[in-house]
């Protein structure tokens, strides 16, 4: 399994920008095109790439607008590269940054743009630390690339609904399980099997290497697949918290926000084919698709519509917004049953 990494490039490729160089002129010789290597400061790579930013403006108020500019940020820092030498970026005061040596075992001379390093480095704090989740009562390390809870409320609230499930708990199936958060939660409900997927290898490694952390593990087991992955056992339970507005895939990271128009039929296709004939399909979702993207079909009302499945019951939960900003967005557990 090929693991999602930043394209390792070669030094040679790119003009080298002594310290001295004016920063302005470092931006300009950016936008117009040109690859820098840094071979300063970690530091001054830094201030340079929030110059760059300051330069490309603020990002667009709606979502295309938001996603240009993403791409124009990505093009234009990806210009700026960090040395890598014997898996530490080769800049004074650079941090150490465990996922070279884990992601690039068979390079020791290459570069990599500083805006991916600063990812990198980012994601290696993050899995060091873990982040604890209240619902499970231990933390989690969500590995590079991968999607990893930034709030809680849904996460509850999927709590709450398992909680509250009376079914049998032979085998359940977490679908796109990004950091193994909720095939966990299944697992810590009782439920004998849990099958975890996503197209991401990252969130395999990650869920694999989650596992391997437990002094007891938990009866998951984790693959990369598409969705449900094919045949399989019949499930009492598929879970699945999808990508919760309509967008283009730029990136993996992308592909756990936004859905293409043909993910959720295809996923309701899949579920009914492996459902239990007592068994729930269970999707976390938010309104947010219905406050931003008014005009979208509502894919969980749609599949409804369609007949085969029918509603049993929607929680719902406020979400509190970052401080300072305010927001009407709801996250939601719908539990679907065989019509
Ligand atoms: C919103 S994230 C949820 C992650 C995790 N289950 C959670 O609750 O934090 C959606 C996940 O679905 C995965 N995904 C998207 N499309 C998929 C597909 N067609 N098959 C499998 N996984 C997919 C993404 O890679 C991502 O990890």
């Amino acid at each position: 399994m090929q693991l999602l990494r930043p394209e390792p490039l070669p030094r040679q490729g790119a003009k080298p920008l002594s310290a001295e160089a004016s920063p302005d002129r470092a931006v300009a010789r950016l936008l117009a095109g040109e690859h820098l290597l840094l071979t300063g400061s970690y530091r001054e790579g830094v201030a340079l790439l929030d110059l760059l930013r300051a330069r490309l403006g603020p990002p667009g108020e709606d979502n295309p607008a938001r996603r240009a500019s993403r791409r124009a940020w990505r093009e234009v820092s990806g210009r700026l590269l960090a040395p890598v030498l014997n898996h530490r970026v080769a800049l004074d005061g650079a941090p150490v940054v465990g996922f070279l040596a884990e992601l690039y075992p068979e390079a020791r001379d290459f570069a990599l743009p500083l805006a991916e390093v600063q990812d990198l480095n980012r994601a290696w704090n993050r899995y060091k630390r873990g982040t604890q989740i209240a619902a499970l009562g231990y933390r989690i390390h969500p590995f590079y690339g991968v999607y990893a809870p930034s709030r809680a409320e849904h996460l509850e609230l999927f709590a709450t609904w398992l909680s509250g499930y009376r079914g049998p708990r032979q085998v359940a199936v977490d679908v796109g399980t990004g950091s193994g958060v909720l095939a966990l939660l299944i697992a810590k409900a009782g439920f004998a099997e849990v099958l975890a997927t996503d197209l991401n290898p990252n969130a395999v490694e990650g869920v694999r290497r989650q596992l391997a952390r437990a002094t007891e593990p938990p009866p998951v087991s984790v693959r990369q697949a598409d969705l449900l992955g094919g045949a399989g056992p019949l499930a009492d339970l598929i879970a699945f918290n999808p990508p919760w507005t309509e967008g283009p895939i730029d990136t993996p990271l992308d592909a756990a926000l936004y859905y293409p128009p043909d993910l959720f039929p295809r996923f309701f296709d899949q579920a009914l084919a492996r459902l239990s004939p007592e068994g729930r399909v269970v999707l976390v979702f938010s309104d947010v698709i219905r406050l931003v993207q008014p005009d979208s079909p509502h894919p969980i009302d749609a599949e409804l519509a369609r007949g085969r499945l029918r509603l049993v019951q929607r929680l719902r939960r406020k979400v509190h917004p970052p401080k300072g900003s305010r927001t009407r967005e709801r996250v939601e557990v719908w539990e679907l049953a065989r019509a």
